[in-house]
């Protein structure tokens, strides 16, 4: 996915458009670019790196001034990352630029049909078909830019979201979206903007407004925020209070994104959970879904589609619902999902999980539910995201907006949602142990007091990983709830230190993956507290430690032993002590040991944490 960014205003714009693109930089981070309009014509300047790069060479040319432009963070599509296929983009006659997300999907025909027509193409991008049509429309009679947007767009395919800004007519931006996220805001110090993602106008925008799908919005110094076809007052009217708060993206303290919000999950989860897990009685209340309640705990079967860390987390909520509620639940991979043949109907239930709620993987997989005829609902982050608004129901995360590309608060504020999904499903369909649901209610009050305490070991677990910081692969073992966990770290560790790093559940280890052991490969092993599981680990354990394996173990309690007699300790290189919860939110309470691991190591290594190479916040293309 890619970030955009635009503004229009009485004052000079440009140190708030770059500022923007610095918040916008974990949406993409490949190049950046802005064009600004300036009386001598359109000011263009890209750059191969973060925004912050671009800002150094802004300075060093001087900065211009503009009361109107745009900007772009990239993440690489169509065309490889270089200086001509970063964004803003411009038409033939340079007269008009255009920063997209998205992908268009009929480029190459548009492309030939223009080149046909004399229009010069300077990149390898989809986007530049944009700039050249609405040049097009402009010199065959569009009364206005607008006009110009709406006829351009008319012949593109796909999902996008753009924003238009050209010389012939100044102070105004144009911007329209299908699909791609857009929001403009009004600001409070004066002038309008937009972006693509409601965080990086936080701390500027007074009030929103989240254009819908095909819809275009006009930007102007003058008459502020117009949708094409509607009166200002229908316009104004749709002008919300923003959902996330200047204090929400501050990074305050911390170094790095992934190291504020690892440390902040005692209160992202306390407000998951908050008024909707009353311990006192035994009651969980999920709002957005109560009106569904009904169907879904009377339905056939539960689906759940998810890519990445959601993935890893709906694994961790199929087992709650399935031994809770006792209902059959399927995890799929969206992107498999989405182009299978599942046999789903009226009776089937398919929930979407995905903390940006723009996951396109996720989407066309919902689409298909959708065809099928299930009741489709959403777990995520994101207010109004796509997801969120093509669901019939769902439930919030509530952990406030996360920026670093490794997700880590998002993971346990939806295993906590799956956990209170669980409980809930028992209640309504009269099913499971009720004493046991009311146990996992108890301990759901508990998760904020519980993850802190893990946070305690944030030194024994850094310590750790100076230690293996060099070495070449890393696994993770995992048993029952320990499986989504040992996976979540494995990629945690993937993503960030660039370690080879696998999971396996522990006891396929010897059915191949035990020949990867030999001296000094660190084996992180998630030890479940069921005692019955907890031997069957103790067995991996002593496997890796008699072929000279290291075990990290992760486990509420040093000396626990297995069938030989031998204590964890004995057995492992490393022991980090976690508190003692239920197997069934051990995906929760001890996820912030593999994530301060990944961290530990990445910085160990010198990695960029919150930029990683390759990778991209959510992935807004199939
Ligand atoms: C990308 C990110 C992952 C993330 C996945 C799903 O691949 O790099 O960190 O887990 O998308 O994102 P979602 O927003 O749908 O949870």
């Amino acid at each position: 996915m890619c970030g955009i960014f635009g503004r229009v205003s009485t004052k000079d714009v440009v140190p708030s458009v770059v500022a923007g693109l610095r918040q916008l930089d974990y949406r993409g981070y490949d190049s950046v670019g802005v064009a600004f309009l300036r009386p001598e014509g359109m000011y263009l300047l890209r750059n191969v790196g973060p925004a912050v790069d671009l800002e150094r060479r802004l300075q060093l040319k001087g900065f211009p001034t503009s009361t109107c432009g745009i900007g772009h963070t990239r993440w690489a599509t169509h065309g490889g990352v270089s200086e001509r296929n970063a964004h803003p983009h411009l038409s033939s006659n340079e007269r008009v630029a255009v920063v997209h997300n998205g992908t268009i999907e009929n480029y190459q025909r548009l492309r030939t049909e223009l080149i046909a027509l004399g229009h010069v193409f300077r990149s390898d991008t989809d986007t530049e078909v944009i700039p050249n049509l609405v040049q097009r429309a402009l010199e065959h009679g569009a009364a206005s830019l607008e006009d110009a947007v709406a006829e351009a767009t008319s012949h593109i395919h796909g999902a996008y979201a753009v924003a238009v800004i050209s010389i012939d007519h100044p102070n105004v931006i144009v911007a329209a979206r299908n699909s791609s996220p857009l929001v403009a805001g009004m600001c409070t110090d004066g002038g309008v903007l937009l972006a693509s993602d409601e965080a990086a106008i936080a701390d500027l925008a007074g009030s929103i407004l989240r254009l819908g799908d095909n819809e275009i919005i006009t930007l102007r110094i003058q008459d502020g925020l117009t949708i094409r076809g509607q009166d200002k007052r229908a316009t104004l009217a749709r002008l919300q209070q923003p959902s996330v708060r200047a204090e929400d993206v501050a990074l305050g303290d911390f170094e790095t994104r992934m190291a504020q919000e690892i440390f902040t999950q005692p209160l992202s989860l306390a407000a998951t959970i908050r008024s909707r897990v009353n311990p006192k009685d035994h009651s969980v209340r999920l709002g957005g879904i109560e009106r569904v309640l009904q169907r879904v705990s009377d339905c056939r079967g539960i689906t759940i589609v998810a890519c990445g860390t959601s993935y890893y987390a709906a694994l961790a909520g199929a087992r709650l619902i399935e031994s809770l509620a006792r209902m059959p639940v399927h995890v799929k991979e969206a992107s498999e999902f989405a182009y299978s043949d599942p046999i789903l109907g009226y009776q089937d239930v398919v929930i979407g999980v995905s903390q940006s709620g723009e996951t396109m993987d996720v989407i066309k997989a919902l689409e298909l539910a959708k065809v099928r005829g299930a009741l489709v609902l959403g777990i995520t982050n994101t207010n109004a995201s796509a997801i969120a608004r093509m669901v019939s129901a769902g439930v919030y995360l509530r952990v406030g907006p996360e920026f670093a590309v490794a997700s880590t608060k998002a993971f346990s504020g939806q295993v906590t949602v799956f956990a209170m999904l669980a409980a809930l499903l028992a209640e309504a369909g009269k099913r499971g142990v009720p004493t046991k649901t009311w146990s996992l209610i108890d301990d759901i009050s508990r998760i904020p007091e519980l993850v802190d305490e893990t946070l305690l070991t944030h030194e024994t677990v850094t310590r750790i990983a100076r230690t293996y910081a060099h070495c070449k692969r890393m696994l993770f073992l995992g048993k029952g709830y320990g499986l989504p966990l040992a996976l979540e770290g494995a990629l945690k560790v993937t993503e960030i230190a660039y370690i080879d790093a696998t999971a396996y559940g522990a006891g396929q280890l010897k059915h191949g993956p035990i020949a990867l052991i030999e001296p000094g490969v660190p084996v992180v092993v998630i030890v479940p507290n069921d005692a019955t599981l907890r031997t069957k680990v103790l067995s991996s354990v002593h496997e890796v430690y008699s072929r000279g394996g290291s075990v990290i173990a992760v486990a509420s309690d040093a000396v626990m032993a297995g069938e030989d007699g031998q204590t964890i300790t004995d057995t492992s290189a490393e022991v980090i002590v976690v508190p003692y919860v239920k197997d069934e939110l051990a995906p929760v309470v001890y996820a912030p040991v593999v994530q301060m691991l990944a961290l530990g190591l990445a910085e160990a290594l010198g990695r960029n944490v919150d930029q990683p190479r390759n990778l991209a916040k959510s992935v807004t293309v199939e």
